[in-house]
């Protein structure tokens, strides 16, 4: 197991400074542009994946970006191919993995899972999403694709769209923007869906960040530089005629694009269920399918700043 200076664990884009968000974004261009270089940096070290909830772009990005630095992956992809079926807590099986691995990537249905694997995990722990709370590597890959779209993370209108209430990666995203100067929210959703008052209390108005919550899209498009579309997620929900009756609140297709502007961009966390057509998908700014490609580049360039690892 490799011996390190600092253990740290990543719960939410608040553990990382935008200093070193900056660095990790440049870093992640630079294995993009040069991955040779950094082929072999993780020789001989392991990921362990414990995801209790399913994921394709999460857990395969991660194992990817492991593989890529040269290393390999052990894991499990959901709870019932594991011993939590018998019972076992996260807090014993991240003892055990970190007899085996070097760094660990847990999603959990449950809020505050990871953290509490975190608390007694001998190696880094990241999480990679808990309930409705955060996830902090999908930021990662939507601030490398805003950078990479606009140029900058800074003067921007964000339109947050959908299932704000229980989306962790709404959530996530807007902790880390209410660092970087001038972004303005727009929080677009069915009265039942909004944002958490204590992500608009505690996050938006205690860093003094502009917000305006409206209900239908075609009246925040014109506004807005980056578009941020959600799932309604059916299993956040205890009763299926809510989810029913909200699925198809939001709907882009391209006569609604034809409302923003042409730098406007559209990201998404994916999956995406129907709320964006596919028509919208040639779209040249479609830009979420490039967020799964940056997001892998951004998982290698966690690892590696969390592995302390240096090119040789
Ligand atoms: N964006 C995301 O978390 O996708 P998965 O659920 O497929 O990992």
């Amino acid at each position: 197991m490799q011996k390190l200076k600092h253990l740290r664990h990543v719960m939410s884009p608040l553990d990382l400074t935008t200093e070193e968000l900056d660095k990790m974004m440049d870093l992640a261009e630079d294995m993009e542009a040069k991955p040779e270089k950094y082929a072999h940096v993780c020789d001989g070290m392991k990921l362990a994946t414990l995801f209790y909830e399913p994921s394709t772009r999460t857990r395969l990005s991660f194992e990817t970006a492991m593989l890529n630095m040269g290393g390999s992956v052990i894991g499990f992809h959901s709870a019932d191919s594991s011993s939590a079926t018998k019972g076992e807590s996260v807090a014993d099986t991240i003892r055990v993995l970190g007899c085996f691995a070097d760094i660990a990537a847990m999603r959990h249905p449950k809020e505050g899972a990871p953290m509490v694997a975190a608390s007694v995990s001998p190696i880094p722990v990241i999480n990679g999403g808990d309930g409705g709370h955060q996830h902090p590597t999908q930021t990662l890959a939507d601030l490398m694709t805003i950078r990479k779209l606009k140029g900058r993370l800074n003067n921007l209108t964000v339109g947050l769209c959908g299932d704000l209430k229980f989306g962790r990666t709404v959530h996530s995203l807007i902790s880390a923007l209410v660092r970087y100067d001038n972004v303005k929210f727009v929080l677009i959703s069915p009265e039942e869906l909004r944002l958490p008052s204590y992500v608009k209390e505690d996050v938006l108005a205690k860093n003094h960040k502009e917000f305006t919550e409206v209900i239908r899209l075609e009246e925040a498009l014109p506004s807005l530089d980056i578009l941020y579309m959600t799932r309604v997620q059916k299993e956040r929900f205890f009763n299926e005629d809510d989810y029913v009756r909200m699925k198809d609140f939001y709907i882009l297709d391209e006569e609604k694009m034809g409302l923003a502007r042409d730098d406007m961009y559209v990201l998404h966390p994916l999956p995406r269920v129907n709320e964006i057509s596919v028509d919208v998908d040639a779209d040249p700014r479609a830009a979420y399918f490039r967020q799964v490609y940056w997001g892998m580049y951004m998982r290698m360039a966690l690892m590696f700043t969390l592995l302390e690892l240096e090119v040789k």
